[in-house]
């Protein structure tokens, strides 16, 4: 096994197995169809949905960019869902989030018909996914278990730790995890001696959204990491905690005047037998899995046999 768990690469397969699936859909005359619904200006979810715009039209896939502003209200995006739950053309619906504080997005996400729920957020998947039935499941939580899969790295009776408990990805990281037969132990933010647990993991999740939070002494040695962290540093005083003397970063942070770090500190590697990197990890396969999870929807709609991943 490689100690660098490539993301990059298992993207590109994975968005290469997709590609197949659609030229086969397409003899069929079917064009799966995604909409992507990006409220307001959020400099870092307008990159996602960029790349995942960019990445459906890369694989054949129709796609349709939503952009309310961000004096949209509840009722409005409710109405702009029933539209699209209504359409033919359109297999996937995908609300970027965060949302604005004043929308409930929950009401939203309940609104959007389970079977073009292609980030598996709606308590429909949520319940099929712990009940084991085909269900499309969140994206980076299944991003996680391909990177691992397609590596090489062993789940089943492994001890896994997973360090967050969100719904988007701590608790659909866990289940599937479980799934896979592997142990599952679930922190968050009130565990009692973190690192005597953390400690313990053959495999360990770190999906917390705090730059760099696992420290070296928190890893078994030997242990493989996947880091879900995406955390920019914009400030000197930022960079140099966790990369100083570090000559690529560096050059990165002169350019862009920032860099990114995941929620694993970069010294906490070095102990791990293998990891996902930041970046080139697990948020290319978010993207890639979105790929797949429309390409199953537009399948499932049409009663065509679920195929690939
Ligand atoms: N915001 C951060 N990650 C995600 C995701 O996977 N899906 C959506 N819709 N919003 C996100």
């Amino acid at each position: 096994m490689h100690k660098i768990l490539d993301g990059v690469a298992i993207a590109a397969e994975i968005k290469l197995e997709v590609a197949e699936e659609v030229r086969l859909l397409a003899g069929q005359s079917v064009r799966p169809g995604l909409a992507a619904v990006l409220v307001g200006n959020v400099a870092a979810s307008e990159i996602y949905v960029r790349s995942k715009v960019q990445t459906c039209a890369e694989l054949g896939i129709y796609s349709e960019l939503i952009t309310p502003p961000d004096t949209v209200t509840t009722e409005d995006m409710l109405d702009l869902i029933a539209s699209l739950n209504d359409r033919d053309d359109i297999d996937g619906i995908l609300v970027q989030l965060p949302l604005p504080a004043y929308v409930d997005t929950k009401a939203l996400l309940d609104a959007i018909l389970p079977s073009k729920d292609v980030d598996g957020f709606h308590p429909v998947n949520v319940g099929r996914l712990q009940a084991g039935r085909p269900a499309l499941a969140p994206c980076t939580p299944a991003g996680i278990i391909e990177i691992l899969k397609r590596s090489g790295v062993p789940m089943a009776g492994q001890h896994a730790v997973v360090v967050g408990r969100s719904d988007l990805v701590g608790k659909p990281a866990a289940m599937l995890l479980l799934h896979q037969n592997a142990t599952v132990t679930i922190c968050h933010s009130k565990t009692r001696d973190l690192g005597a647990i953390t400690r313990q993991a053959d495999i360990l999740v770190a999906a917390i959204g705090r730059p760099g939070f696992i420290t070296p002494e928190m890893v078994k040695p030997g242990a493989t990491i996947v880091d879900v962290g995406i955390n920019r540093l914009n400030t000197r005083e930022e960079f140099d905690r966790f990369f100083r003397g570090n000559a690529k970063r560096e050059a990165t942070f002169a350019k862009r005047g920032s860099t990114i770090v995941g929620d694993v500190h970069p010294k906490a590697f070095e102990r791990a037998g293998a990891y996902t990197p930041v970046p080139g990890g697990v948020g290319l396969l978010t993207v890639a899995m979105l790929m797949a999870n429309t390409v199953h929807a537009a399948q499932m709609r049409r009663d065509l046999p679920r195929r690939g991943l």
